[in-house]
């Protein structure tokens, strides 16, 4: 698990390189990574041509494949739904939504209760991040530990994408409802379990909520030489 946990390093350092160099604007990724000149894990390089560009040509694709379809969902949905990032990493969707004033009503982020320390903790110490969590906040004082931080439209919780039973019950403690359309985002994420366990995770979205859709990219041939 912790060559796993892992590429969420892999991932936001390599993003924030694209956003360095132009590809996209994401002014939220800074306060999660460091900035990096270059990096390559096989798998999440998907795509990559032996020339330099091509690497960062892919993750504009893959970004802006991903945030399409999103704000599709979104706008069909008049952002009357939620969305469920798996394996969120440090990924800022939730930050580039609130700014283009497309918030679902609720936006659940999961990963292993490490990754997610570590982005409570940038959370908590940044106030471009923690901002507009609290500005979309009502209500009663917002729920916040090292492992969870709950608020009206943003929500992110330690869990085991491998143990549904545990997933869902965190969800719901969270205020996951199992009526609202609901838009299961895995970017980057089944490819890091065996087939079974991400079936299993498929077969509990199904069976869990009555309207949905899942948005999933992932490398292929990820054991090969790329
Ligand atoms: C390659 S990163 C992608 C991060 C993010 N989705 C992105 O595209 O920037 C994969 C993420 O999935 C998480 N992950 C993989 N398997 C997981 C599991 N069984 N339970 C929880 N998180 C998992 C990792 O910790 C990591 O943050």
């Amino acid at each position: 698990d912790e060559a796993v946990r892992g590429t969420c390093e892999d991932a936001s350092v390599c993003k924030r390189f694209a956003v360095s160099v132009g590809y996209w604007k994401d002014p939220y990724i800074q306060y999660f990574v460091r900035q990096a000149k270059e990096r390559k894990a096989p798998e999440i390089n998907r795509g990559k041509l032996e020339q330099g560009w091509g690497h960062h040509s892919c993750y504009y694709a893959r970004v802006h494949g991903v945030s399409y379809l999103i704000k599709a969902f979104l706008e069909k949905t008049e952002c009357n739904c939620q969305v469920i990032n798996l394996g969120a990493g440090m990924d800022t969707l939730f930050w580039r939504l609130k700014d283009e004033n497309l918030l679902p009503r609720k936006y659940f982020e999961v990963d292993f209760p490490m990754i997610v320390a570590r982005k409570i903790h940038n959370i908590k110490s940044k106030p471009p991040l923690s901002k507009p969590i609290m500005e979309s906040h009502s209500g009663d004082s917002l729920l916040i530990d090292s492992h969870s931080l709950d608020s009206s439209r943003y929500s992110i919780l330690g869990a085991d994408l491998r143990c549904s039973a545990d997933l869902e019950e965190k969800l719901r403690k969270h205020g996951l409802d199992g009526h609202l359309p609901t838009l299961l985002v895995a970017e980057c994420v089944l490819v890091y379990m065996t087939p079974q366990q991400s079936a299993n995770l498929l077969r509990w979205a199904a069976s869990t909520f009555p309207v949905a859709m899942v948005i999933n990219y992932e490398q292929v041939k990820a054991k090969g030489h790329f």
